[in-house]
């Protein structure tokens, strides 16, 4: 359990393992996993409003623009001010979401502590996202042939029958990588001025990412 809120950053392409690395993260250090593309696929299943704006953009492999996600992470933010911390997920993406979060933690006297960069090379991640399913209820994720749940396509944790996603087919996967490469990827660099950026090989097994992660946030969060 962390002293002080702890604020941490997952960044990397799409399928670099982002999702896989932030639910162990959060389980560790007991913050709140804040994945931006969970809180779309929810509105996108409830039908609301924000969820019919943002599919369109989700399905082509485009980012869903900042004010969208800016108002719904303003609002997740706001409510849980007492949290130990979080590990954002897939967020931010773009400069300008980058200076919202800034802002939004500067009100609650914290900070970004760590930019973990899971480094993937590209032609892993077509096989990982394209071989991907996912828990529609429950948020599990499993792959095919790497991590492939006890009964074929249902859910280990609550037995639901699992589902691809509408954007990890290869067609709209080769965008969301130019898309990250685009407006994504230049984030590095400012938290690398910064010198809280660490990388760190996220072309091993799950385990082995998880224990180098932790190597590389040395003391935070201790
Ligand atoms: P989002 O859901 O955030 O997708 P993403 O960033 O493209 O990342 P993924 O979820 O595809 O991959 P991941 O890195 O989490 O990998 P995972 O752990 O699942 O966003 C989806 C869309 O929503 C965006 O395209 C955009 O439209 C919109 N959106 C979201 N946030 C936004 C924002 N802030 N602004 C604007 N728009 C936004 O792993 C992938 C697979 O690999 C799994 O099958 C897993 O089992 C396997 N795997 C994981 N780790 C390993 C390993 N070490 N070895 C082998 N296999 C592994």
């Amino acid at each position: 359990m962390v002293s002080r809120a702890l604020d941490v950053l997952l960044l990397g392409p799409p399928g670099a393992g982002k999702g896989t690395q932030a639910k162990r993260i959060a389980a560790a250090f007991e913050v709140l996993h804040i994945s931006t593309g969970d809180m779309l696929r929810d509105e996108v299943a409830k039908g609301s409003g924000l969820g019919q704006e943002a599919k369109e953009y989700m399905n082509r492999g485009d980012l869903v623009p900042d004010a969208l996600v800016g108002k719904m992470l303003t609002k997740l933010l706001h409510s849980r001010r007492g949290a130990l911390g979080c590990v954002y997920d897939g967020y931010p993406r773009t400069t300008a979401q980058e200076a919202l979060l800034e802002d939004l933690l500067a009100e609650l006297n914290r900070r970004v502590d760590v930019a973990l960069y899971l480094d993937v090379p590209d032609r892993e991640l077509l096989a990982r996202i394209t071989g991907r399913r996912s828990c529609p209820s429950c948020g599990a994720v499993y792959h095919v042939a790497t991590q492939p749940p006890r009964t074929e396509g249902v859910c280990d944790a609550c037995g639901t029958t699992l589902v691809q996603r509408d954007d990890d087919k290869a067609a709209v996967v080769r965008e969301r990588l130019k898309v990250y490469r685009k407006h994504t990827a230049p984030l590095l660099k400012l938290y690398e001025d910064r010198g809280i950026l660490r990388e760190v090989d996220g072309a091993v097994n799950p385990d082995e990412v998880f224990k180098r992660l932790r190597e590389a946030m040395g003391s935070i969060g201790k």
